[in-house]
């Protein structure tokens, strides 16, 4: 089974995303953990992915269609939860012929809907580990320690991108690219909406009475 997790930043996919790998035998696809990875590793893709992202820009089609076509094909024949792509048109494009090559398809499109109100105060005080990527809210989901993960003893830190100014341009992307994308899902019949201004197992519960797993 494929599944994309689509929606604003901060709406709630990577969030549901480790609930799910963790309840359900699905790998996960985030593209922004990836290209976080690269950055921190010094690669390539890593220098170039950055620059878009520190400004709150998408990286370009090309670059990530090359990213999830080289995922897929070191993960043929698993479930994925597409967390974060496709995010453009062109790209939702590439991955329906890119699972077609694989002869899989596209199960379900679940989007996010949340009251844009709400994120910013989700992003500025959302908190990440570098090494196992669990996700927490200083205010909703503190770690024990600040700066030290539950779960790994990882590093906590706050995203360089979760700053007002950057999330203000993250959120017109989501409207000028994402906007389209979804209702070219509209349009396939693929398409579920959630209301991810719940609690987590909230939004966990709508979707899972979707795929009845
Ligand atoms: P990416 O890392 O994908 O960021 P994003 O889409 O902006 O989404 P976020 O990770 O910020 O939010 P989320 O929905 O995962 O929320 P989370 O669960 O963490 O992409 C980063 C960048 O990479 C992009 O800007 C772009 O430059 C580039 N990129 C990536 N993919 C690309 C692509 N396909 N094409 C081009 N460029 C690409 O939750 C947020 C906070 O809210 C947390 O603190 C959490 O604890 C809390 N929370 C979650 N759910 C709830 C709930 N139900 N109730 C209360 N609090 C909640
Ligand atoms: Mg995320």
């Amino acid at each position: 089974m494929n599944i994309i997790f689509i929606g604003a930043p901060g709406s709630g996919k990577g969030t549901q995303s480790r609930e799910f790998i963790e309840k359900y035998k699905f790998v996960q696809l985030s593209t922004g953990d990836l290209l976080r990875s690269a950055i921190a590793a010094g690669t390539v893709l890593g220098l170039e992915a950055k620059s878009f992202m520190d400004q709150g820009k998408l990286v370009p089609d090309d670059v990530m269609i090359g990213i999830v076509k080289d995922y897929l094909e070191a993960n043929k024949g698993k479930s994925v939860i597409f967390d974060g792509f496709p995010r453009t048109v062109e790209q939702a494009k590439s991955l329906a012929s890119m699972l077609n090559q694989q002869n899989s398809i596209l199960d379900k499109v679940f989007y996010f809907k949340i009251n844009p109100l709400i994120l910013i105060e989700r992003l500025t005080g959302r908190r990440v580990c570098t090494k196992c990527g669990e996700i927490y809210h200083v205010k909703t989901k503190p770690s024990k320690n600040e700066f030290v993960c539950d779960v790994c003893g990882g590093s906590v830190v706050h995203r360089s991108d979760d700053k007002e100014s950057v999330i203000v341009e993250r959120l017109a992307q989501f409207e000028k690219n994402t906007g389209p994308t979804i209702e070219y899902y509209k349009s396939t019949g693929l398409l579920v909406e959630i209301e991810s201004s719940l609690a987590p197992e909230l939004v966990f519960k709508q979707i899972q009475k979707v795929i009845a797993l």
